[in-house]
């Protein structure tokens, strides 16, 4: 079976997790969501009482000693750290608080980095997003993908998404929250977001979700 590593980078609410993963089931291989092993990771040291702004050391210690995995049996995969299934949590308005603060651990990283590469080896077939997939992770990959949109459509698309399920959402500060958090993620000093050179940068601010994952499709099979 040929190997086929294929990387989605971007930042927040470009789409990327629901890009990947219809990607992921059109090719026939397995979809990555890296995002959801450092909110899983966020979510435990929050139940622990752990500040993860303030007790960086915690969280660390946290991350060596709990073993997150994905459940790949499912579509799309579970997310489990030991025996608990942390799926249903990820998106916890509180955990998006705090992940990037724990994505910004270099013992974190580090930690999380290495169980990505793991998976790439045991499914060498592969959709994987993040922010480092592939710059840090899969330097090598066969096909890299970066996927922007303007801000004001992120953040309008994240509401949409948020009143779809019957919650009140607030645009203005979801905007000023994906800023944050991509600043954030773009400073940081280990494993930042960026657009690797050889990757297909695509803005999808005007087109649909098919549309992109069409294109993705279409450029994907065009490269192997
Ligand atoms: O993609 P998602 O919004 O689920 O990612 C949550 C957070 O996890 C990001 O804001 C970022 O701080 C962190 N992350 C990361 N590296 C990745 C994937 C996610 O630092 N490869």
């Amino acid at each position: 079976m040929q190997r086929l590593i294929v990387t989605l980078d971007g930042p927040a609410g470009s789409g990327k997790s629901t890009v990947a993963r219809m990607l992921a089931d059109r090719l026939g291989v397995e979809f990555l969501d890296t995002g959801a092993m450092y909110r899983g990771l966020t979510a435990k040291a929050l139940d622990r009482g752990i500040n993860p702004a303030e007790e960086g050391y915690a969280v660390v210690g946290l991350a060596r000693n709990c073993d997150i995995r994905f459940d790949f049996g499912h579509s799309p995969p579970r997310l489990f750290i030991g025996s608990q299934d942390m799926t249903e949590r990820l998106r916890d308005q509180h955990v998006t608080a705090h992940v990037s603060d724990v994505a910004a651990l270099a013992g974190v990283r580090q930690v999380l980095v290495d169980a990505q590469r793991k998976v790439g080896a045991e499914h060498p077939r592969l959709v994987t997003e993040g922010r480092d997939q592939g710059s840090v992770v899969f330097p090598n990959a066969d096909v890299k993908f970066y996927l922007d949109a303007r801000a004001a459509v992120r953040a309008q698309r994240r509401a949409d998404q948020i009143r779809a399920s019957g919650r009140h959402a607030d645009l203005e500060a979801i905007r000023d929250a994906i800023v944050a958090r991509d600043h954030k993620d773009s400073t940081r000093a280990d494993g930042p977001l960026i657009c690797p050179e050889d990757a297909q940068r695509i803005d999808t601010s005007e087109m649909t979700l098919d549309e992109v994952v069409d294109l993705l499709e279409r450029r994907v099979r065009e490269a192997v």
